[in-house]
């Protein structure tokens, strides 16, 4: 068998079996398939990068990063995804005994098991491993996470309700967006059941823009779907959102970019529409003004790692001020690799904004702010 085929049926039953398992207790039998070819897994997904292609080559102005679609092969283990959900990304550093994880939206249209996936990354100035994808050879190998998330269109393409939707992306943002529509044009939705799309997306600057070439295809194809690209200082108004599409407060609404053009989309929508608005940040917004007195104290097995006074910020900025280095993956609320326990104290989301004073309640210390005292088993 050549060392590139994927695992058979009857071979990932056989290696899943219990008798396999505690015979390789305890690293687990695809430890030992990673050693023979790493596209073998019984369990765990992995993927080989195909081809990585830039995004933005001529984006280079302040603030500009570079952005790469890479193209990836799953192990036969992989379930295959919906439109608009995000995978994490476990990948090995030169130099770095760790696997560092990292979430990312799928920008592919919704996949099989089999088939292959892409994603978009921004190679941001801290970001080692979106660094490291974006900079990858094909043949790289990473390690994946079954998809996950709920940013998804409720509905299936096959059995399209004459809904209008609408998307409003900024950034990065219009990576779930760009995954439905492909969804929808490629599993042939062309606006024959009455429904449009609206697609409304902000970028830094032309030359920042991502999948130019193909939103330019989709504006221009008799599909029903209408493209508004907005660059450079032109921020989100309400204003705007009600002459593009009157009734935006009764149109399904998806919205996913940086924080100051969410905090707008959410008090656009307040009062009445919110029930049509669905979210997705993909950087956690700055904690709003609460209570920044009393102390947080960090602590292990019942040993105060480190203790200071409350700064506001979430819990994850605090611990990290202090020199501790807690787990962390998207660090926006999504993958749950930060979960700790709180022992103490009134905590607050960042994002939803609901407070909770529960003692021994496990939380996401990325999107959550202490208010007073509060003690964080780490
Ligand atoms: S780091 Fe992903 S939820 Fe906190």
């Amino acid at each position: 068998m050549s060392t590139t085929a994927p695992l058979p049926a009857l071979g990932r039953r056989i290696l899943r079996s219990r008798v396999l398992a505690a015979l390789t207790t305890p690293h687990g039998v695809d430890r030992y398939l990673e050693m023979v070819n790493p596209m073998w897994a019984a369990e765990e997904v992995r993927a080989r990068v195909v081809s990585v292609t830039r995004e933005n080559p001529l984006a280079d102005g302040p603030g500009s990063a570079a952005v790469a679609t890479i193209t990836l092969q799953p192990t036969s283990t992989w379930r295959g995804h919906r439109a608009g959900q995000y995978v994490q990304v476990g990948v090995d550093l030169p130099g770095s005994a760790k696997r560092m994880t990292r979430c990312f939206t799928v920008s592919s249209a919704a996949s099989v098991p089999g088939e292959q996936i892409t994603l978009t990354v921004r190679a941001h100035d801290e970001g080692q491993v979106s660094k490291h994808l974006v900079a990858a050879e094909p043949g790289l190998i990473v390690h994946l996470s079954q998809a996950q998330g709920d940013f998804t269109l409720d509905e299936s393409p096959a059995t399209p309700t004459n809904n209008h939707l609408l998307f409003i992306t900024g950034g990065s943002g219009i990576t779930p967006a760009m995954s439905i529509v492909r969804t929808l044009l490629r599993d042939g939705y062309d606006g024959r059941a009455g429904r449009k799309v609206t697609f409304l997306h902000y970028a830094r600057s032309a030359e920042d823009q991502i999948f130019a070439a193909e939103l330019a295809e989709i504006a221009a194809a008799d599909n029903d779907v209408t493209v508004h690209l907005r660059h450079g200082d032109h921020v989100f108004s309400e204003f705007e959102l009600r002459r593009l599409v009157p009734g935006y407060r009764d149109t399904d609404t998806w919205a996913c970019g940086p924080a100051g053009l969410m905090e707008l989309v959410v008090a656009a929508y307040d009062g009445g529409g919110e029930h049509r608005l669905r979210t997705e940040f993909f950087k956690a917004p700055r904690p709003a003004a609460g209570s920044t007195e009393g102390d947080v104290a960090f602590t292990r097995s019942g040993t105060t790692l480190a203790e200071a006074a409350n700064t506001g910020a979430t819990l994850l900025e605090q611990a990290e001020a202090l020199g501790l280095k807690p787990e962390f993956g998207c660090r926006m609320g999504i993958c749950f690799s930060c979960t700790t326990r709180k022992t103490e104290g009134t905590v607050r989301n960042v994002l939803t904004g609901v407070t909770s004073s529960l003692p021994g309640e496990d939380i996401q210390i990325c999107v959550t702010a202490p208010e007073g005292d509060c003690a964080v088993e780490l």
